[in-house]
């Protein structure tokens, strides 16, 4: 399969593309290189419709992951312009190309939580993709708008879209940091205490590109538990609002560090399954 991936020079993207390579015909887009090259490179910028119909004529897929990735360090104009009117620009070049499935990078910070300072929580855990969205922030809004424009694609012109929500994504820099932050939950609440290694985002974009007969999915992608020392129970108990509904009793009996992140619908629909826990990586024990 032929498949272009936009931010394949970022962080994500050039993990991603490393791991698609090994069976697909990656090209990567993006405003700047990528510092090692898995793959040909295209300098592109998703605001500019003619660089992407260029790009994106003659590929099977797109794989859409740049964006400003945090709310952080831009004005909410620059976030909402890249990742919303870049995503509205990406979509319709696939719509009227070659391409016949979009995976985009969407993010847990639609739920709200993240990006919330504290004052938006979650409803129900584990979170499935029909807990309420309501981001207060730029970012979180701008992902979720992103899941939008892929639905109204899919309804227009039947194009596949999936969109994965990823949780916060972890490399070494983060199995070295694992110790310090495992043991101080009240900075990591909005997190939900959640992370995805970054090599089972790779196995998640690439399952998304290769399981047949998906119109529209949303899907959560999240490690198996959480990175923090204190059991989930107990997490909620000291962090989360009183009363908070259990969707699934059973949840945290199966594993007591389990996440409180629910990918059921991820591994039933593509068969993704989480690979990589912190502790193993940073070589420590809960
Ligand atoms: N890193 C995380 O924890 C995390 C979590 C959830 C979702 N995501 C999503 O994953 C995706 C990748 O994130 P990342 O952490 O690798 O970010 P990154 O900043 O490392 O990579 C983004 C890439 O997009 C490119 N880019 C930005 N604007 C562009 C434009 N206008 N035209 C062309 N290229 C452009 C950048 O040059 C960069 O290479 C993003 O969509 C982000 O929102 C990331």
């Amino acid at each position: 399969m032929r498949v272009l991936v936009t931010g394949g020079s970022g962080y994500v993207g050039s993990v991603v593309c490393r791991h698609l390579a090994e069976t697909h015909d990656i090209a990567i887009f993006d405003q700047r290189p990528p510092q090692t090259p898995s793959a040909p490179f295209i300098r592109g910028d998703i605001l500019n419709s003619a660089h992407l119909h260029e790009a994106v004529h003659d590929m099977d897929a797109v794989v859409h992951l740049a964006a400003i990735p945090h709310p952080n360090n831009d004005p909410s104009d620059a976030v909402m312009n890249v990742n919303v009117m870049g995503t509205q620009r990406v979509v319709e070049a696939v719509a009227l190309g070659n391409p016949r499935r979009i995976v985009i990078a969407s993010s847990d910070s639609t739920y709200g939580f993240v990006f919330g300072r504290g004052e938006i929580k979650p409803e129900a855990i584990p979170v499935d993709e029909a807990h309420p969205a309501r981001p207060m922030d730029s970012y979180g809004l701008s992902k979720l708008l992103g899941e939008e424009i892929c639905r109204r694609y899919t309804r227009h012109c039947g194009l596949e879209t999936v969109c994965l929500r990823y949780c916060w994504v972890w490399c070494e820099r983060e199995y070295a940091r694992l110790a310090a932050m495992s043991n101080t939950p009240e900075h990591f609440v909005g997190q939900l205490w959640g992370y995805v290694d970054v090599r089972d985002v790779a196995q998640a974009i690439g399952k998304s590109l290769e399981t047949p007969d998906i119109t529209h999915a949303t899907l959560n992608i999240t490690a198996a538990k959480t990175f923090q020392r204190a059991p989930s129970v107990e997490l909620a108990r000291r962090f989360l609002p009183e009363g908070l509904e259990i969707r699934d009793p059973g949840w945290f009996e199966a594993d007591p560090h389990r996440t409180f992140i629910d990918w059921t619908r991820a591994k039933e629909l593509i068969g993704f399954e989480p690979q990589y826990d912190a502790w193993e990586e940073a070589g420590l024990s809960v």
